[in-house]
């Protein structure tokens, strides 16, 4: 099963969603985290990570899709992937089961969107059935979510372009601390049960729409 977490637009938390997640499945199946991006995040992450619990690539070529075939076998595959090199870019999109595109909840990255909606559209003219969801990051807490974001990314599910996560993830300190430990919130010290709650509900979330 392969998961990415790609959005062309950068700084949007693709890097911490994609870590956060492959701390989750690892507890209970087999997992490896694939870094597609030059910037090399994801690899830098698991370098500070002490457990061997997780196993970490890079992989930034456009033969991605077909090059995961071999490693997806019984184990979840989450690849961390930037929009720099659109080849590289389409090509984890195509090896995609569920594409996760982190946004954050301003109109200007809504519309950004766009960029990342035109790979799509291509990718699912070879795969019909790739699921791709928007999920809102760093919400800030005490401020009700923009209407005219909500409204336009009504506009792109009643399209059929996307879905909307349920779960969102709100701006929080313990996101940056916990990368630069090498850890997931659920396992950083002194996290706020919120944080934990919201990878663990992104974690059922995505469990549910993959049905594994
Ligand atoms: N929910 C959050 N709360 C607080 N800070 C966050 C949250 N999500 C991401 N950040 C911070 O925002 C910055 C960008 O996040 P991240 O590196 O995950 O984004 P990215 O999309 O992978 O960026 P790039 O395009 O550069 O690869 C980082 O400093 C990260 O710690
Ligand atoms: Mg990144």
């Amino acid at each position: 099963m392969v998961i990415t977490v790609g959005n062309t637009k950068g700084g949007c938390g693709k890097s911490t969603i994609a870590v956060n997640l492959a701390v989750e499945f690892a507890k209970e199946k087999k997992i490896i985290l694939v870094d597609s991006d030059v910037q090399a995040s994801s690899m830098s992450f698991r370098a500070k990570r002490e457990k061997d619990d997780i196993q970490s690539i890079a992989i930034n070529t456009p033969t991605l899709h077909k090059d995961l075939k071999v490693l997806n076998e019984n184990k979840i595959v989450i690849v961390d992937v930037g929009g720099r090199d659109s080849t590289v870019f389409r090509s984890a999109i195509l090896a995609a089961d569920l594409l996760i595109i982190p946004v954050l909840p301003s109109l200007y990255d809504v519309w950004a969107l766009e960029d990342t909606l035109v790979v799509l559209r291509e990718a699912k003219v070879y795969k019909e059935n790739l699921k791709a969801y928007v999920l809102l990051n760093q919400l800030l807490s005490n401020t009700w979510l923009a209407k005219d974001v909500t409204e336009h990314i009504q506009k792109l599910k009643d399209e059929n372009e996307i879905e909307l996560m349920g779960t969102m993830i709100y701006s929080r300190q313990v996101y940056k601390n916990c990368i630069t430990a090498g850890l997931g919130v659920t396992e950083y010290p002194g996290a706020p049960e919120k944080a934990i709650q919201e990878i663990q509900g992104l974690h059922t979330e995505i469990c549910n729409i993959l049905h594994i």
